[in-house]
């Protein structure tokens, strides 16, 4: 089972983000979980030009890894999304993996896969930023089967640490559990129908422009 963790901290996986995903990747290994971590900051993530290529053929054009990170997604399992909180929201370098994954939204294109979702703060707003992930990972079709997040108490270090451990690590069973079982979120479903609705109405009046938008609905149905 291949699990694909993104970290959006520019601390890579040194900083309290690292920390607290150690642990659910803890929970990821003792279920025998394949894991591929990946720093955002290190591959040099940029921000979205506008340039519409991704709706147009399918492809990013701009000269960083997101096109290998894309390839890891679309090939993995079950993925985790990692970032601190800054100013009530993700890191700029996850913000820019997010507007990137816009062709990916598009065509809900990891419809199937499972998500689990950590998250750190200085001094709270944990469920914002780890609600905002799973809206964002929902509308890439994914399904989210739970989250971990915490202010820090200190450098690497986090206050009730054993429960947070524990739950962390449960987490990390947890998403290999739920790709083991295919198991089903029906409460995710109303969403997930309303957003695939609501994509296939903008790539259908856009469809002149975005070519591979369109042939990807067509071919999925
Ligand atoms: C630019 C910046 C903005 C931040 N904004 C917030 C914030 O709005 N709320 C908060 O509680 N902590 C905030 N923090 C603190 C971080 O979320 C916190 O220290 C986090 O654990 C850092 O994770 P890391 O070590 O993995 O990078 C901010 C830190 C930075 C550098």
């Amino acid at each position: 089972m291949k699990i694909l963790a993104l970290i959006g901290s520019p601390r890579g996986m040194q900083g309290n983000t690292g920390r607290l995903l150690e642990e659910v990747l803890a929970g990821v290994h003792a279920e025998g979980g394949e894991v591929e971590v990946v720093s955002l900051a290190q591959a040099g993530m940029q921000p979205c030009v506008a340039c519409d290529a991704c709706h147009r053929t399918g492809i990013c054009p701009l000269p960083d890894d997101y096109e290998s990170i894309k390839e890891q997604l679309l090939g993995c399992d079950a993925f985790i999304l990692a970032s601190p909180n800054y100013i009530f929201s993700v890191t700029a370098q996850m913000k820019a993996f997010f507007d990137r994954c816009n062709g990916l939204i598009h065509c809900m294109a990891l419809d199937g896969k499972y998500t689990a979702l950590v998250e750190t703060s200085g001094s709270g707003g944990d469920d914002e930023v780890l609600a905002y992930m799973a809206h964002v990972a929902g509308t890439l079709g994914a399904l989210t089967v739970g989250s971990v997040g915490s202010p820090q108490a200190g450098v690497r270090t986090f206050p009730n640490e054993d429960e947070l451990y524990g739950r962390a690590r449960e987490l990390g069973r947890a998403l290999c559990a739920a790709v083991r079982e295919k198991r089903e979120f029906p409460e995710q479903d109303a969403f997930r129908q309303a957003f695939r609705a609501r994509m296939q109405g903008v790539v259908g009046y856009m469809q002149e422009y975005w070519p591979f938008e369109r042939e990807y609905w067509r071919n999925k149905g």
